[in-house]
């Protein structure tokens, strides 16, 4: 078996998101995961890496199943449904995923059977009876220092379920070594380090195997070797990751290009699937496991509490996107709860990121500065050498931002842009343009000082781009109509604030975040 570290990297970057069960509507959390994803995906793009951004649905399995029979229809028809809405949020989120899985695809299907049909004929199954613990929402069984008190689910705190059934097994154990020496030798496999430590401490507790078929279930890939059987629904959506780029392309096979994956980005609930039994079934196909796993934390009602609509304290992401736009949603989001961790959200924290950071201070910038070149020089931004003082404030904040992205951290590569978006509007403030246009000995600074904030705003507003797409494009085309054909402005190769700037025209810019007007008061 080759040691975990030998995979070699790939040639591209793909980055995928955890699927969703069809079992319900996509909510903020879905949202969180698809923008936060994409925000890397954009700015791996923006540096002209080959990238490749997968997202779909998890279609199989009891947490389906149960759902589509609570309302007495089919499966396929829950999934249809819901997939559709999943499916439907992506672009109104400007989410830029270059293909959507569906678990029920049928050339899914067929890929996941060759590759666990390679599992099972290297000998890492057996058959045998499975008695344990397991929660129908999270399709787990749950080992016994996962069970909260009272035999419950530590993540839906429902009572679990006593089950008995005769499965095909996985030989999760017979990885303990391996998957230790792939923490050992990989510190940056799972990231931030308090859930690399999680999931390392979750292997040296000793693994046990796992099942992996389920008997009873009807909806389900096909083992196989024993038609009686469904797998178990992790394990055929755990492979959707790897599926996917043997048919998102017609005629094509993006499997070497692209595996393995460079990120997977999920949610802290479903750490143990992704950061064990996922390597583990890799190693056990003999494939390259991927390169990191980040997990992000919650996202919580404004009180701190869980989000549920008996508490009133959901954040519903039409209500934003309908107010605020989609790009505010985004920068919220990222902005607000530090990536990894749990966060508290609310829509009073959205009106005031929204007047008090996009409005107040980037729009601002903005508007002034090109207010500004309109009225003292005509609409042309002076040809000037810039301020080396503003430049130093810039220098190595490309290089910074991509260090902090090449290590998942949005939030703080998001705050260091934004320190200098406050940087260019301090320096408004000391520059007071308005006073050095009266002052005809002054035209020199004047043009320097133009110079400098339409340059510091361009640089800005490329770094910015991945986070609000819609607003930087319409920023940077007002601020830079004329570009050569077939350039392109938001090449990340062109966030370095230069040593001479200008000499262009800018053209008119409508405010990028309007005065929204507070939410209708609801009838009672
Ligand atoms: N559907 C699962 C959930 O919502 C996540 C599956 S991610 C996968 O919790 F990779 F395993 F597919």
């Amino acid at each position: 078996m080759p040691g975990a570290a030998d995979s070699l990297a790939s040639v591209g970057f793909y980055i995928t998101t955890a699927i969703s069960y069809v079992n319900g509507a996509p909510h903020l959390g879905h949202a969180y995961e698809a923008i936060a994803t994409d925000v890397i995906a954009r700015h791996m793009r923006q540096r002209a890496a080959d990238v490749f951004f997968l997202t779909g649905t998890d279609e199989h399995g009891e947490p389906v199943a149960d759902a589509a029979d609570a309302r007495g229809i089919a499966p396929q028809e829950l999934a249809d449904e819901n997939a559709a809405r999943f499916r439907a949020l992506l672009p109104r989120l400007q989410v830029s995923n270059d293909f959507f899985i569906r678990t029920t695809d049928e050339q899914h299907v067929r890929r996941v059977q060759a590759v666990l049909q390679r599992v099972h004929d290297n000998g890492h199954t057996y058959r045998g009876l499975y008695e344990g613990w397991y929660c129908p929402r999270c399709a787990d069984f749950k080992v016994e220092n996962e069970i909260l008190e009272g035999n419950r689910c530590p993540i839906h705190e429902i009572r679990l379920v006593r089950e008995q059934e005769e499965n095909w097994f996985f030989r999760l154990s017979s990885f303990q070594e391996p998957l230790e020496r792939l923490f050992a030798e990989r510190p940056d496999f799972v990231m931030p380090a308090v859930r690399f430590n999680e999931a390392r401490a979750f292997v040296a507790s000793g693994l046990q195997d796992v099942s992996l078929s389920r008997a009873r279930l009807k909806w389900g890939v096909t083992v196989p070797w024993d038609p009686e059987h469904v797998f178990y629904v992790w394990f055929d959506a755990l492979l959707n990751y790897y599926t996917a780029l043997g048919y998102a392309r017609d005629g094509e096979d993006l499997t070497d290009r692209y595996w393995p994956a460079t990120y997977h980005v999920i949610g802290k609930d479903i750490l143990k699937f992704h950061t064990v039994f996922w390597p583990a079934v890799l190693l056990a196909a003999g494939l390259p496991v991927p390169e990191h796993v980040f997990v992000h934390g919650f996202l919580l009602g404004a009180d701190g509490r869980k989000m549920s609509k008996s508490l009133g304290n959901v954040l519903d992401p039409d209500d934003v996107l309908k107010r605020f736009g989609s790009d505010a949603l985004r920068f919220y989001l990222m902005r607000d709860v530090p990536f990894g961790a749990d966060g508290a959200v609310g829509m009073d924290g959205v009106t005031a990121r929204y007047e008090g950071e996009l409005a107040n201070e980037y729009g601002n910038l903005a508007s002034r500065t090109i207010a500004m070149i309109h009225r003292y020089r005509g609409g042309l931004v002076p040809d000037a050498r810039t301020d080396p003082e503003l430049a130093s404030e810039f220098k190595g904040l490309r290089e910074r931002v991509c260090e902090l992205l090449d290590r998942a951290d949005v939030t703080a590569a998001l705050d260091q842009i934004w320190q200098r978006v406050r940087r260019c509007n301090r320096y408004v403030e000391e520059r007071a343009p308005w006073k050095l246009a009266k002052d005809p000995a002054a035209a020199a600074t004047l043009d320097q000082t133009l110079a400098s904030l339409a340059e510091g705003l361009r640089v800005l507003t490329v770094l910015l781009h991945a986070y609000m797409p819609s607003s930087t494009a319409t920023l940077l085309t007002a601020l830079t109509p004329e570009r050569e054909p077939g350039s392109n402005p938001f090449g990340l190769e062109g966030a370095e604030f230069a040593g001479r700037a200008g000499g262009w025209a800018v053209s008119e810019l409508a405010p990028l975040f309007p005065k929204v007007a507070p939410p209708a008061p609801q009838a009672a």
